[in-house]
This record gives structure tokens, C-alpha cells and sequence, in this order.
């Protein structure tokens, strides 16, 4: 898609959340993305959403970062639902971790996810995002099978002792 690329040019940015079905192609129509900031924000769900296609050795961001030769990409947002993405509103910061290999990229995806309302953790590197796709499928399980609706996060509690 030539809308594609034009977007990518002029993006500092890139924030992918196709179906997981599309992905790979939405990705090759977006040219050179090399040196880009791309926020992997997919699931690698099966048609129905109860199983992750790929996972244990490799993750969808790890093949997201293959597809997309150069690009420094990060995983984060694929642990929460629409409705709650732009606007969290609840009693204590949702919590959403992020993955990636390069830490200026990292940087960049934090703030943009803390200016959110979002509490940002720092979980590691890409291959982080075999914890993190799964995490993403409990979330839906809650929300479409057990009655959680989709206006609910995930959040983390400290102890204080
Ligand atoms: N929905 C959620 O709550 C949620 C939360 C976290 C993560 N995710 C993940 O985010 C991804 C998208 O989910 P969704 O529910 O937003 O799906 P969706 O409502 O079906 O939207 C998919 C979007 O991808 C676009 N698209 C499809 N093929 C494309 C291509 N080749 N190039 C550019 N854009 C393309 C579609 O554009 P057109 O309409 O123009 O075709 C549409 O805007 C999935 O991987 C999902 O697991 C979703």
C-alpha cells in the first residue's frame, strides 16, 4: 500500500496494530523502515483468539523485527484492550510492560506509554515478548470468556515492609 510508506516517511513512530493475519504484508508495504521506531502492539492470535500462532521459541515481535529488517522495534500496548488505550482511567496506573533490544528505542516507547496514564516496567529484551503475547491472550480470555468486559488492566502491587 503506497499509504503506507508515505505514513512511515514522516513518522517518528510507527505503531503497528494489524490483525496478525495482515502483518507481515502491512509491513513489507511500508518500504525501508530502517532505523525506525516500531511499536509492535499485534497479538499473533489464531481466527478465534484462543491460541497465540507462534510462541515458546519466537514471539510475533520477533518475527515483527525480521519482517522489518533494521527497524528497532519495541513491544508494549498488546496487553490491554481498545477502549482502555488512549485514556486509562482507573483507581491506580494500569501497568504495561515493554520489551526491546535497542534502549534509545525503549526510551522513546516508555514516555510515550507513561504520557498515556500507563506505569510503564522495563521487562528486557525483545525475545521478552514470549512472556508478554501470552500475557496479552490471559487478558482476552478474561475479558471475552470470563466476563471482564474490555474496560479492565492489569496492575502491579509492591509491598511497602
Ligand atoms: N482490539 C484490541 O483491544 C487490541 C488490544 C491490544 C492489541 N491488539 C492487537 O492489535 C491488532 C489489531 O487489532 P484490532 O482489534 O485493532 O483489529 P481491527 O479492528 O481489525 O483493525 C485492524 C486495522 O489494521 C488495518 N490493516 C489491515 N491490513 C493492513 C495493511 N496491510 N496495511 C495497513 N493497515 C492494515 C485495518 O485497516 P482497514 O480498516 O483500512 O483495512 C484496520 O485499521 C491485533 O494484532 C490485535 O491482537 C488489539
Amino acid at each position: 500500500m503506497q499509504c503506507n510508506a508515505e505514513a512511515v516517511a514522516c513518522a517518528d513512530v510507527v505503531v503497528l496494530c494489524t490483525p496478525w493475519a495482515q502483518t507481515e504484508a502491512a509491513i513489507r508495504s511500508c518500504g525501508d523502515l530502517t532505523g525506525r521506531i516500531v511499536l509492535d502492539c499485534t497479538n499473533p492470535l489464531n481466527a478465534d483468539a484462543t491460541e497465540l500462532a507462534v510462541g515458546h521459541t519466537t514471539s510475533g515481535a520477533e518475527l515483527v523485527a525480521r519482517w522489518a529488517a533494521g527497524a528497532r522495534v519495541c513491544k508494549a500496548m498488546n496487553q490491554i484492550g481498545a477502549p482502555m488505550m488512549a485514556h486509562p482511567v482507573f483507581d491506580a496506573d494500569p501497568v504495561m510492560f515493554v520489551c526491546a533490544d535497542d534502549p534509545a528505542a525503549k526510551d522513546v516507547v516508555i514516555q510515550l506509554v507513561a504520557g498515556l496514564g500507563f506505569d510503564p516496567v522495563d521487562i528486557g529484551d525483545l525475545s521478552l515478548a514470549r512472556l508478554l503475547e501470552p500475557f496479552a491472550l490471559l487478558w482476552i480470555h478474561l475479558a471475552l470468556r470470563c466476563g471482564f468486559g474490555t474496560d479492565f488492566g492489569f496492575a502491579t502491587l509492591r509491598s511497602t515492609r
